[in-house]
C-alpha cells in the first residue's frame, strides 16, 4: 500500500490547534536524520523539529550559530523522507533571515521546496514581524520561538532563565501576541518561569510549546539527544532523561570490539 492510501492521518496545523482547544498536550521532539525520524514518527510523535540544535548535537559546535541553510536543508530532507504522520518544522538558521524580509522569504521557500517540510521556525518577536508576515503570506506555516533564543546567546551572554524581570516578561507577552496576530500556528517558549509561560498559553489562542517553561503550556519539546542520554554534558533542570543511550551504546561498542579482537565475531552462522 502506498503512503497516500494508508489510513495514517497526518498531523496538520489545524489538528495542533484542535489539540490545544480540547486540552490535549502536544508532544514534540527534534530529529536530524532519517533513522531517528523513522523511529520517532512510528512512536506517534505529533511534531518533529529539525532544530538548529543540529549544530550542537550533530556537528559538535558550541552554539547554533555556525549551521548553514544548506546544512539545515540536508537534515530536513533526510527527516521528511521518514515521515508518515508527524508535522515537520525546520529552524531557519542564524544569518538567513535577519537581513530583511526578502531574505527571510527566500530562505523559507528554499527549506519548503527542497526538503518537503511542513513549516519553519524563527526566533524573535516584534523585530522580525515583517519577515514573519512575508513568509506567512507565501503560505508557509510559521512557528515562533521566544524566551531563551539560542541564536542570540552572545547578546544574552548566558543560558540562564529569561524573562525573570517584569520588563522582559512584558515584552515576551507582547511578542507572543504579535506572533499570534501575524498568523503563526504555534510558539516555542524556552527557559522562562512556568507562571509566565502559563500566562502566555492562556492569553494567546495558538499552541504554546515549552522547553524549560513548566507544565502550564500546550505541549513540550526536548532535544532528542538530551532526552535519550546521548549528550551527557548537558543536564539542565528542565531535562528529563528517558534513556541512557550513552551507556547502552558504549556497552554495545565495547562488546563488539572484544568479540572482534577475540575472533568470536563473525561465527559460522554469520558467514557465507
Ligand atoms: O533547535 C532546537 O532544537 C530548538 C529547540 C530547543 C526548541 O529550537
Amino acid at each position: 500500500m502506498s503512503q497516500h492510501q494508508s489510513d495514517i492521518k497526518r498531523v496538520t496545523t489545524h489538528q495542533l490547534q484542535a489539540m490545544k482547544d480540547r486540552g490535549e498536550k502536544i508532544a514534540m521532539l527534534t530529529a536530524y536524520d532519517y533513522s531517528m525520524a523513522r523511529i520517532l514518527d512510528g512512536a506517534g510523535i505529533d511534531v518533529i523539529l529539525v532544530g538548529d540544535s543540529a549544530s550542537n548535537v550533530m556537528a559538535g559546535n558550541e552554539t547554533t550559530l555556525p549551521i548553514t541553510l544548506d546544512q539545515m536543508i540536508y537534515h530536513a530532507t533526510s527527516v521528511v523522507k521518514a515521515i508518515n504522520r508527524a508535522f515537520v518544522v525546520v529552524d531557519i538558521p542564524f544569518g538567513s533571515y535577519q537581513g530583511n524580509s526578502s531574505e527571510a522569504l527566500r530562505s523559507a521557500i528554499r527549506i519548503m521546496k527542497e526538503s518537503g517540510a511542513h513549516g519553519i521556525k524563527v526566533e524573535g518577536g516584534k523585530e522580525i514581524k515583517e519577515s514573519v508576515q512575508r513568509i506567512l503570506s507565501a503560505g508557509v506555516p510559521v512557528m515562533g520561538h521566544l524566551g531563551l533564543t539560542p541564536q542570540s546567546i552572545f547578546k544574552f551572554g548566558t543560558y540562564a532563565v529569561r524573562a525573570k524581570d517584569q520588563k522582559e516578561a512584558d515584552k515576551l507577552v507582547e511578542d507572543a501576541k504579535i506572533l499570534e496576530d501575524c498568523g503563526c500556528f504555534a510558539i516555542v517558549l524556552e527557559k522562562i518561569p512556568a507562571a509566565l509561560a502559563g500566562k502566555v498559553a492562556e492569553q494567546v489562542s495558538i499552541p504554546i510549546i515549552g522547553i524549560g517553561a513548566g507544565p502550564h503550556v500546550d505541549g513540550q519539546v526536548l532535544v532528542i539527544h538530551d532526552m535519550l542520554g546521548i549528550t551527557q554534558e548537558f543536564q539542565p533542570r528542565f531535562l528529563r532523561q528517558y534513556a541512557d543511550l550513552d551507556k547502552i551504546m558504549t556497552n554495545a561498542f565495547v562488546q563488539y570490539i572484544n568479540d572482534v579482537k577475540k575472533r568470536d565475531f563473525p561465527n559460522q552462522q554469520e558467514s557465507y
